[in-house]
């Protein structure tokens, strides 16, 4: 249900700009008798000077910079201050044949930021607060079969839920699944495994609703297949009945022998198909993809992964991405993974909310270990409801190995109320999933309230620790039972290829030297933790860059700049820190650029992350000194600069494995684009990230490089954002196009930001070949091709 929605503002305060569902004084309003919407909640309403777009949409990245916005938010013009932007209309036509008649059809919305009100045919469905969690509206009943229908959503990011950069719109996507009237509920599989002597129990639980007027009679047949698709247990139930409206609960455990384990290295997962027959025919099917792995937490010894020990070697992440904001399309995410299992990482926590589904098929398939996290903590029937969501949809992901029930909660987690809602959250998690253990982020109050109750305990900043280098050894003292995480630590700031501090623009260095009061410098991070092995590992704030908390900024910063990456995932030097400690591979990364004209005789400091036992430096040949690494450091050199080239030499074993080296370049001479990949599928929804950068003459990086890229694009594929990672850039992030009206030429463009913009293109649908152009005044135009293949479009999630 992704495309062809058309989009408008509305108003949060004034009802004659919001298209207003219920006028005073017109009559009933859409709560008073079913069927009776108004205004642009009407199926009839006349749509047709509206934008049209596909989703996932996210309208606030589209909006100017005003320094009237909310500065955690990243100074959007949305919010209380601005009624007239921060209410979107979403409508979409749609046709359901006749042929549908009897089967059970739903609309399902992974995300909707935030407040949404649907109607379908002008029938209001309902009313979704949060803007994280998926729902659902059960359509059979209110459709036109045979002919058009017309869904309306109302969105209100008017308030905010969280303290960062949280997006506005239809976000995720939307899916119309059909189904028979006895069909697998939503989330309605349960898969836990357990493995013993070389082969696996699978307890596969579903559940069955039977939305027909009569009585269901029917069987459950599952079979378990293979990652090559061949089956390997199979069960069946015969003679089972269901009552029009009645729903069921079934379990059974089925045999795999010899199972293949789910690991980080060897993400292998196997699928539970759960097919229902009636009269001798499939009427539902329902797969679900789960993993065969076991989890353990110890209190001495930290975590384990199929009974051997894994560090986990984490980033908190929030959701939004350069150019798009929080409407990442599914690739996006996959990059950003990739980005940061290379850098060794093994593991995400979904901070402060619950992740969009395909990020943990994603994680699933790439070996991604991930702390699933609840956004509120409550013990309200809504807080409530929306952890419950939250674990339903996702407890079959073999990615998630920790639940987090919540983050900072600052005003109960030291007391006896945060002892008594953890401990009410934690008793229902227990009941929706005895596979896994539970965990809260905390930041102060280590050893009273909530930090008493929680199953596996979550340290924020091991700064706030009682006694700083030693809070965690005393807590551990006092529970030496409870195992325990460092659910964040770190929040070091960096901004990326800058290495003079330029506090009038907002820029710090790449170095790692920075940290608000609370955070620590990367080194002193995971130095303190990887001498913990009691620590199960931890999860550094952040991978990457996200817009709002400019910390230690305000405006015109708009960016924070706690990443490991910047926005756009361009690694900054301390991802060669981590990359160093964290991955097994040789890791030899030399910094900084050696451009520094007018420098001439003075000193540059100059930093090695490597993983080798020594390292040499030379600068125009010249030795500047051999040195040896000590595990988890880094090494440093003052060198007086001349213009050529600086040259690391990496040894172990007293052998030379590795050489890294930085140039003094020239002038930028040319424009160079380089994708992610080459190819994408044409399925409307694929993108290729593109690498803009300038090089000199001889094709060398130009590192400080800041020319202004204007984009062209011909062919199957469209721009659907830029960025260049300056956390206090404020050029638009996209342009806005409707489909049939794309921008006029030249619209699209971005200035590099320390050599490097990126630029995001996607597929519109078409097979064939597209055409990216960049140019720039004075620098010879970069060129690329990518070909967009024919495939089969995505199947709903049932
Ligand atoms: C933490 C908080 C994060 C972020 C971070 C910045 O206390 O949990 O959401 O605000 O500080 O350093």
């Amino acid at each position: 249900m992704d495309f062809g929605w058309r989009f408008a503002f509305g108003h949060a305060t004034d009802p004659a700009k919001d298209f207003d569902p219920a006028p005073a004084g017109t009559g009933f309003s859409y709560l008073a008798k079913a069927g009776t919407a108004a205004g642009a909640a009407k199926a009839e309403f006349d749509d047709r000077g509206w934008r049209t777009l596909n989703l996932p949409h996210d309208w606030a990245v589209e909006l100017p910079f005003n320094d009237r916005g909310s500065g955690s938010h990243g100074y959007k013009a949305i919010g209380r201050n601005f009624p007239e932007s921060s209410v979107g209309w979403y409508r979409k036509t749609f046709s359901i044949p006749a042929s549908d008649v009897g089967r059970h059809i739903t609309i399902e919305f992974d995300g909707v930021f935030r407040d949404s009100q649907v109607w379908v045919n002008g029938f209001y469905l309902g009313r979704q607060p949060s803007g994280y969690t998926g729902f659902d509206y059960d359509l059979t009943d209110y459709l036109n079969y045979g002919g058009t229908n017309v869904i309306a959503v109302r969105v209100d990011a008017s308030l905010e839920e969280g303290w960062f950069y949280e997006g506005a719109g239809i976000y995720r996507h939307v899916w119309l699944t059909r189904t028979a009237p006895l069909h697998v509920a939503r989330w309605g599989t349960f898969v836990t495994t357990e493995v013993k002597n070389g082969s696996a129990t699978v307890t596969a639980r579903a559940s069955l609703k039977n939305d027909a007027a009569k009585d269901a009679v029917y069987e459950i047949v599952q079979n378990i297949l293979d990652a090559e698709g061949h089956p390997v247990a199979r069960a069946q139930s015969d003679g089972l009945a269901l009552k029009p409206g009645a729903s069921s609960e079934s379990s059974i455990a089925l045999t795999v022998p010899n199972p293949k384990l789910w690991s980080v290295e060897t993400p292998i997962l196997y699928k539970l198909v759960t097919s229902i027959r009636s009269a001798g025919a499939e009427v539902d099917r329902y797969e679900t993809p789960f993993g065969i792995r076991t989890l353990r937490w110890d209190a001495n010894e930290g975590f384990f992964l199929n009974g051997k020990r894994v560090e986990l070697k984490g980033t908190c992440n929030h959701q939004d991405h350069a150019g798009v904001g929080v409407a990442v399309p599914d690739e996006l995410n996959v990059f950003r993974l990739e980005q940061l299992k290379k850098m060794g990482s093994n593991a995400i926590r979904t901070s402060h909310n619950p992740p969009t589904p395909e990020l943990l098929e994603a994680c699933d398939r790439l070996g991604m270990l991930v702390m699933d996290e609840n956004r509120l903590m409550g013990a309200t029937p809504d807080v409530l409801n929306q952890l419950e969501r939250l674990m339903k949809r996702d407890r079959n992901h073999p990615c998630v190995v920790i639940w987090s029930l919540g983050n900072e909660e600052w005003s109960i987690e030291g007391g006896d109320k945060g002892a008594r809602i953890t401990q009410t959250m934690q008793s229902l998690a227990q009941l929706l999933d005895p596979s896994r253990r539970f965990t809260c982020a905390i930041d102060n109050s280590w050893g009273r309230g909530s930090s008493t109750v929680i199953d596996v305990m979550g340290f924020n900043y091991f700064t706030h620790g009682d006694g700083r280098e030693t809070g965690n050894d005393r807590y551990h003292a006092k529970f030496p039972d409870k195992p325990c995480v460092a659910t964040e630590d770190a929040s070091t700031l960096c901004t990326r290829g800058v290495y003079v501090e330029d506090r009038g623009h907002q820029h710090l260095t790449a170095y790692d030297k920075t940290a608000p009061d609370w955070g620590v410098l990367a080194e002193e991070s995971w130095t303190h933790y990887a001498a913990r092995p009691y620590v199960a590992g931890l999860f550094q704030w952040t991978g990457f860059d996200y817009r709002g908390e400019p910390t230690p900024f305000s405006w015109p910063a708009i960016s924070s700049q706690f990443g490991i990456l910047d926005t756009c995932g361009f690694p900054k030097d301390n991802y060669y820190y981590y990359q160093a400690w964290w991955s097994d591979h040789p890791v030899l990364h030399l910094f900084p650029h050696w451009n520094w004209p007018g420098k001439e005789g003075q000193d540059i400091e100059v930093w090695v992350y490597s993983n080798c036992e020594e390292v040499e430096l030379f600068l125009n040949g010249i030795s500047q000194g051999r040195k040896a690494m000590k595990r988890n450091s880094h090494l440093e050199w003052r060198v007086k600069y001349a213009p050529g080239t600086l040259l690391a030499r990496g040894y172990s074993g007293g052998k030379e494995i590795l050489t890294d080296k930085v140039e003094t370049t020239g002038e930028p001479a040319t424009i160079q684009l380089a994708p992610h990949r080459a190819s994408i599928k044409a399925d409307g929804e694929d993108v290729a990230v593109v690498t803009v950068q300038a090089n000199d003459a001889q094709g060398r990086m130009a590192p400080t490089a800041s020319n202004l890229i204007t984009f062209q694009i011909a062919g199957p594929g469209k721009l659907i954002g830029v960025g260049n990672g300056d956390p206090s850039s404020h050029e638009a992030d996209r342009i806005v196009e409707g489909m049939n009206t794309p921008a006029t030429p030249g619209a699209w463009k971005r200035s590099l930001f320390q050599g490097l913009a990126q630029v995001i293109v996607q597929s519109t649908g078409e097979p064939g070949e597209i055409t990216l152009t960049a140019s720039s005044a004075g620098l010879m135009d970069g060129g690329l091709k990518i070909q967009a293949s024919k495939v089969a479009l995505q199947a709903p999630g049932h």
